[in-house]
């Protein structure tokens, strides 16, 4: 879409986007230019459905999270937060565990092969996979979404289907996405529905989090070592009870079709692929001979090539299309002064496929990524956005990816014998054809 209005009008164009005047960019020069100008609280666009629907229940929610407030209120919330989730040691505290979801993927995946060891679609899996890895880390509990034949009452597969109804029913009332917002006049049947399930995720979290809260209190000492992420926030009074409910709603809401969705992507390519996923093989069989051994924190610095396949898939497929920001100060972008107060859209999938920064874009070329003299200019690449506002959960995101990435592949050599997959453009982009591998043992 992006991409014929950009060859029919050039490299940026004013727009209205449902009631929004916006402006259009596709280069990474500009992108530059817009991390000069969005000033220290960068305003992104929000969700307004998260908005109304967390102002509406206050009774969890004192603040709208990190997705959705602006300004001071999103600055303190970041603060706090960050400082946990974007501190290396306090994720990589999360390898051993996170390896042991990847496993439970893993083992699904050996259950579900049918006669012709396919899975017709990893989609789903995946999904229960990633909720299961952000409900670790902002749950502190497994919620055992990954056993087989999860009841539908359970605590995972109810979360699972709220968060997926949530994202259904966003595409369909965001005014961003192009919707009219008649749910601002009156609650529409999609408000109801988008309303309902999020109510269903509320209940679970909050339970969770206070148990979380009750085995803290009943620790002797809160040494910083044996408090999971979560109780650390908690006991350091980063986060309220509240708090920590939207972060974590947050977490949820930008954590699992964003990581799934990419792994999705992730094993086509490396299906398509296949002389680069041997590659990765001898990689994981070097550092990790025999099966049964797992990442340790050295490893896991030292898997380069693991890393580079990673980034090669989210260049092709960015599973976030682009963001926002509203300029702070008149700039110049595409040669056109533009004011301040504009909100400027700059587009992530134009920018990574732009043979300008990358040669060969078409191309799944991990090697691009380790050789120093093919690295790409900086700003031409920034799945997780950019600045301040960037991914709060990008390291989580990579731990996640790392660890079932090296499972799958040092267990099976996936193939994929169908259509090519492309994205439909979504808020979290997503494969348009079944996820249908086939897994043959190693
Ligand atoms: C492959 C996986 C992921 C991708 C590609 C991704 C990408 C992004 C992007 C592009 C943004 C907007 C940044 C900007 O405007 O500059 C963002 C924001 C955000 N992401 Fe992620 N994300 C991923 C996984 C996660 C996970 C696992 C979490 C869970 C903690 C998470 C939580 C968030 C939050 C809370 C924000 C809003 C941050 C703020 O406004 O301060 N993301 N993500």
């Amino acid at each position: 879409m992006n991409r014929d209005k950009r060859k029919r009008l050039g490299d940026i164009i004013r727009e209205k986007l449902g009631p929004i005047d916006a402006v259009l960019c596709f280069r990474a020069e500009d992108l530059q230019e817009l991390l000069r100008n969005e000033g220290a609280h960068p305003h992104r666009i929000e969700f307004s459905t998260l908005k109304a629907y967390r102002e509406s229940r206050n009774k969890w929610f004192k603040t709208s999270g990190l997705l959705v407030e602006q300004g001071k209120e999103w600055h303190d919330l970041r603060t706090n937060t960050q400082k946990h989730l974007l501190k290396p040691s306090a994720i990589r505290a999360y390898l051993n565990p996170m390896q042991d979801v990847s496993r439970d993927l893993t083992l699904r995946i050996f259950d579900m092969r049918d006669e012709n060891k396919e899975v017709p679609d990893m989609l789903p899996e995946l999904y229960k996979w990633a909720l299961e890895s952000v409900s670790l880390v902002g749950l502190d509990t497994r919620l055992g979404s990954l056993q087989k034949d999860l009841p539908p009452e359970s605590d995972g597969m109810q979360m699972i289907n709220s968060v997926l109804t949530q994202f259904e029913c966003m595409n369909k009332l965001e005014p961003f996405a192009g919707n009219i917002p008649f749910w601002k006049l009156f609650p529409t049947p999609t408000w109801r529905r988008f309303e309902k399930a999020s109510d269903v995720y509320a209940k679970i979290a909050f339970k969770y989090i206070n148990q979380s809260l009750q085995r803290l209190k009943e620790m002797d000492d809160t040494d910083d070592k044996k408090l999971t992420l979560l109780q650390a926030m908690l006991a350091k009074k980063d986060l309220s009870v509240p708090d920590a409910m939207v972060f974590v709603a947050d977490m949820l809401m930008a954590g699992i079709d964003t990581t799934s969705h990419t792994v999705g992507f992730l094993l086509y390519h490396l299906a398509r692929n296949r002389d680069k996923q041997e590659k990765l093989h001898q990689e994981i069989t070097k550092f990790l001979p025999s099966k049964d051994l797992k990442i340790t924190s050295s490893i896991y610095e030292e898997m380069r090539y693991l890393k580079a396949c990673i980034k090669e898939s989210m260049r092709l497929n960015p599973v976030v299309g682009g963001t926002a920001r509203t300029l702070v100060k008149d700039a110049v972008l595409g040669g056109y002064k533009i004011p301040a107060g504009t909100m400027v859209f700059i587009s992530f999938e134009e920018i990574f496929a732009d043979e300008k920064y990358f040669k060969n874009p078409n191309e799944y070329l991990p090697e691009r990524w380790l050789n120093k003299e093919e690295r790409p200019p900086p700003y031409s690449f920034t799945p997780f956005g950019f600045g301040p506002r960037s991914c709060i959960g990008k390291r989580l995101a990579e731990l996640e990816m790392s660890c079932f990435l090296t499972d799958v592949i040092r267990n099976f050599k996936v193939e994929y014998h169908y259509e090519d997959i492309g994205m439909y453009k979504r808020i979290a982009n997503t494969p348009d054809k079944p996820l249908r591998f086939r897994f043959v043992e190693r």
